[in-house]
């Protein structure tokens, strides 16, 4: 079939449905088509090209439905020690491991390192995904640290201003002393872009170092009550406010 005739009847290829579906990249869908774990309307499918009517067939990864019709968002408190990603080679324990109960499959909403606890947000909407998670958006992040070090105003402030990073300067962040205790300063730090381990390095760029890092907040929604290594479902009025938080 041309491309033109997929085009005019929502037709994509088995591939792409995997890896619009946030499941992976093209090439991990292809080579997970060709291990036998994608089926097409209960049948087992091993051609990544295979064309799929987004329409009317249901396509599955792993025995989950991967466009589900109802859009399901949930909140989970990743406790230290857990991958954001689907299958590690190691085997180590990862996010999935903890929503393992949901039958949909959940893409994360942005990355938090396997050191870090705290606010994961998972989805099966790419788009909101995507928006979250897009840097243009600006959503705010909210980040307790406790820092290797006792931290002086100059250091508080050179975070809240901007630091320069190896992937460009940072924006400037909102930044609270929680208290000095002992040798550390516990601090909120609040920002707006989601860079690989973005709050380590500026925390190293001010000769300091993270000794703990929890994700307590994305926009206005907050992990508060929540024990970790548990989940639970954001409302539609929550969904509603990430969004906000996402124009803003
Ligand atoms: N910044 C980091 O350094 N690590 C995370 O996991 C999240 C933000």
């Amino acid at each position: 079939m041309s491309t033109k005739a997929a085009a005019g009847r929502k037709l994509k290829t088995l591939e792409r449905v995997l890896s619009k579906a946030g499941i992976g990249s093209r090439t991990e869908a292809r080579h997970w088509i060709s291990e036998g774990r994608v089926k097409l309307n209960g049948r087992l499918i091993r051609d990544p090209d295979h064309w799929v009517d987004m329409d009317r067939d249901k396509v599955t990864f792993d025995g989950k439905p991967v466009r589900p019709g109802a859009k399901v968002y949930l909140l989970l408190f990743k406790p230290k020690g857990y991958l954001t990603t689907y299958k590690d080679p190691d085997k180590r324990p990862t996010v999935y491991d903890l929503t393992k109960d949901r039958k949909e499959f959940l893409v994360p909403v942005g990355r938090l390192d396997l050191d870090t606890s705290g606010l994961l947000l998972m989805t099966n909407d790419t788009q909101f995904a995507e928006r979250l998670t897009n840097p243009s958006y600006h959503v705010p992040k909210t980040y307790l640290v406790k820092a290797a070090t006792l931290l002086s105003e100059d250091q508080l402030r050179r975070l809240r201003t901007g630091l320069d990073l190896d992937d460009g300067p940072t924006r400037p962040a909102h930044v609270v002393r929680v208290r000095d205790a002992g040798r550390h300063t516990f601090l909120e730090l609040t920002i707006t872009e989601g860079r690989n381990r973005q709050v380590r390095r500026m925390l190293e760029a001010i000769d300091s170092r993270v000794l703990k890092l929890v994700r307590t907040a994305i926009g206005p929604i907050e992990i508060a009550g929540l024990e970790t290594g548990k989940y639970r479902m954001l409302n539609s009025s929550e969904v509603e406010q990430l969004l906000q938080s996402a124009r803003a």
